[in-house]
């Protein structure tokens, strides 16, 4: 690249600590919106939770700001650049646990204060959200399935900062779901990889699980039932050889897959009535979006539909902080930077007019 076209790039320096994942990234925006990422550092801090069976809010926020200074700096290394080169901040101001979520934003604060450069303030949710924008280059407006540990909702991505809910859980999130599953039958957190890995060997037809919600009219989701379903199931064969648990997590997957395709199927129609066409293009994002039956499962709907599928890369489905930059570089390009007494929003839905779903412990 030559060093004109180098000047007309916008870098931003991302971080992301809204969860159990801190990450550093630095990512590249050019005049004409096509993104590149220089550099994208996550940490784990699965070691730290793994005795206490989840993420313990306050181990998180101190495994944050124990370790982000160093992961910014290596994030700025591998990316070749000193801070001089940055352009803007940007740092995920929620959804999430709110000890993490300060510690990355009062860190993004001090580097825009300190450099004099914008700070931009993100939506972790938006970041899943515009992810294809970086990866695909793919503009709204798009169907979104986001299935995370702690949201599963199907969205009308009208563009940045416009978004209708078309549906969302009623009680757990997909990636919940899994880890649930996952510690009832003894197999290591997180659960998702730990359950689709076991699903990949066991035989779905042993163990027939309900379908939750299927047919409904509205694009909602529910995965109580069936975790109760597995934990039943479980308790009548205990104690579960190998096989019996890959068999649970193949009959779990199976009706988990069937569940998710029909209530995206319904959100098709939602979508194209409010489009008045049908949907072109369906992402799937999130921690979950990792799962290959689960993508798989969606290309074929997508390619049922006439529609075009796109799903990022595995690395960028779970939590990073190249999309919390890209979010942030998305925002600054059009002049929504945020003030230096940005707050931290712990719940913070894209679709803030979307009625309550109806059921037992709601998630907006
Ligand atoms: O987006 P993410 O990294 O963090 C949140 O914002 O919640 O999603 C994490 C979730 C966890 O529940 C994890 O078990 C799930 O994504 N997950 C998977 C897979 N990889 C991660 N679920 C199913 N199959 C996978 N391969
Ligand atoms: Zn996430």
């Amino acid at each position: 690249m030559s060093p004109s076209e180098m000047a007309h790039e916008t870098i931003i320096l991302g971080i992301e600590t809204s969860c159990d994942e801190t990450a550093a990234a630095v990512v590249a925006r050019d005049s004409a919106g096509r993104g590149r990422i220089l550099s994208s550092i996550v940490r784990s801090q699965w070691d730290s939770h793994r005795p206490f069976g989840g993420v313990v809010p306050e181990i998180a926020a101190r495994a944050h700001a124990e370790c982000l200074d160093e992961l910014i700096r290596d994030a700025m290394a591998e990316a070749g650049i000193g801070f001089e080169r940055i352009d803007a901040v940007s740092a995920a101001a929620g959804p999430g646990l709110i000890g993490g979520l300060i510690v990355g934003v009062v860190t993004a604060k001090t580097i825009a204060l300190v450099r004099g450069i914008p700070l931009v303030t993100v939506n972790h949710l938006e970041a899943h959200a515009l992810t294809v924008g970086l990866t695909d280059g793919l503009d709204p407006p798009y169907l979104l399935l986001l299935v995370s540990g702690g949201h599963t909702q199907l969205l009308l991505v009208h563009g940045v900062d416009h978004y209708t809910r078309l549906g969302t859980t009623i009680d757990d999130a997909l990636g919940e779901a899994f880890d649930k599953t996952a510690k009832l039958l003894g197999l290591p957190q997180p659960g998702g990889p730990s359950v689709e890995k076991a699903a990949k060997q066991g035989d779905a037809s042993r163990f027939v699980m309900p379908r939750p919600m299927l047919g409904r009219e509205e694009a909602h989701f529910s995965f109580a039932g069936l975790k109760t379903a597995v934990r039943q199931r479980a308790l009548q064969h205990a104690p579960l050889s190998d096989n019996d648990v890959n068999d649970l997590c193949a009959g779990f997957e199976a009706a988990v897959l069937a569940s998710v395709a029909d209530r995206c199927g319904r959100a098709f129609d939602l979508a194209a009535e409010m489009l008045g066409e049908p949907v072109a293009d369906f992402v799937v994002a999130g921690g979950v979006a990792a799962n290959q039956a689960l993508r798989q499962t969606l290309r074929d709907l997508a390619e049922s539909r006439g529609s075009r599928f796109h799903v990022p890369p595995v690395e960028l489905c779970g939590d990073n902080a190249a999309m919390i930059a890209w979010a942030g570089a998305e925002r600054l390009a059009r002049g929504l930077a945020s003030p230096l007494d940005a707050k931290v929003h712990p719940r913070w839905p894209l679709d803030a007019t979307a009625p309550r779903a109806i059921g037992a412990g709601v998630k907006a």
